[in-house]
């Protein structure tokens, strides 16, 4: 998009709204309005106060910047460099999965099955930990909580700590660089996961924000997309504490297979819990 500094604010969004929509992107006017807020360093609020000043020459370059990222079907979450994820705001960048909405189901879960979340001390080990956003919402839930995360991508570990730091919760959970495979200590009250689940067949098929964007180390569960899983469930038995729970992330069509990777590891399902949308998406399980 070439850049206008006369153009007013409004009608700069409205034609980068009109050529992301003309590339098949969905929700082009709320993207161009969050690109425009972003380019022009206000809230989205205070957009619309704005909407009849002329954009400019800094912020006019910036937007148009954005609006060519977004029609090469970059998420806006990458373009801006951060995600809302439960309470808090988590940096997210290249090589580390941008936070669903979804896993937040399995935020809901481990507060339901874990009352008394002022009061207790729970260690929690976060198995993928990507930018750290289930181990953030976890520690800023339990404030006595001590955490760890475990990533095989050196990007994702780097942006978790980062995320640690930012939120202050550093002094109570570390992130470390590993092949979850290779890890072997614990007694874990919490063991949780969102682990790579789409079949490799499937990913080049997702929308190119996921399959362009998205590392595939976070995406790609192998042929059937259960390999992590089976990686996953002896070792989460031989780590969780004797009163301890696992609460794993699972695609919409594995709420039969999971289950069963888990009692063949010798764990008890618990529950199969579903997204506001309806679908499977967390399998509770203890020791
Ligand atoms: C679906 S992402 C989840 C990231 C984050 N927990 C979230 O929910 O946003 C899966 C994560 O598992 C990591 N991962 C994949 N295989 C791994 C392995 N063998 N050992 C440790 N981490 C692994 C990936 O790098 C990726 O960050």
């Amino acid at each position: 998009m070439d850049t206008r500094p006369d153009e007013t604010i409004a009608d700069a969004i409205r034609r980068a709204a009109r050529m992301l929509a003309d590339s098949g992107i969905k929700d082009a006017l709320r993207d161009c309005r969050l690109l425009a807020a972003a380019a022009l360093g206000v809230e989205q609020a205070a957009l619309i106060a704005r909407e009849t000043d002329r954009i400019g020459q800094s912020a006019g370059v910036t937007f148009s910047v954005f609006v060519k990222r977004r029609i090469n079907r970059e998420p806006v979450s990458r373009i801006l460099g951060y995600r809302g994820f439960w309470k808090e705001e988590l940096l997210i960048g290249a090589g580390v999965l941008d936070p669903r909405a979804d896993t937040e189901t399995l935020i809901e879960a481990v507060l339901d099955y874990a009352p008394d979340r002022l009061k207790s001390a729970p260690t929690i080990l976060d198995l993928g930990s990507g930018s750290g956003a289930i181990l953030c919402a976890l520690l800023g839930e339990f404030p006595k909580a001590t955490g760890l995360g475990l990533d095989i991508s050196p990007a994702a570990c780097a942006i978790a700590r980062r995320n640690l730091e930012r939120l202050k919760f550093a002094d109570r959970a570390a992130i470390r660089e590993c092949d979850w495979a290779a890890f072997n200590q614990g007694n874990w009250n919490f063991i949780v996961s969102n682990p790579p689940y789409i079949e490799s067949g499937e990913i080049a098929a997702l929308d190119p924000e996921v399959s362009q964007w998205d590392p595939a180390l976070a995406l790609d569960g192998g042929l059937d997309g259960l390999d992590a899983y089976r990686t996953l469930a002896p070792l989460v038995s031989s780590l969780l504490a004797p009163e301890g729970l696992v609460f794993l992330e699972i695609g919409f069509n594995q709420s039969k297979t999971v289950p069963h990777i888990l009692n063949i590891a010798g764990l008890t399902v618990k529950e199969v819990r579903r997204d506001l949308g309806g679908n499977p998406r967390v399998v509770i399980a203890a020791a």
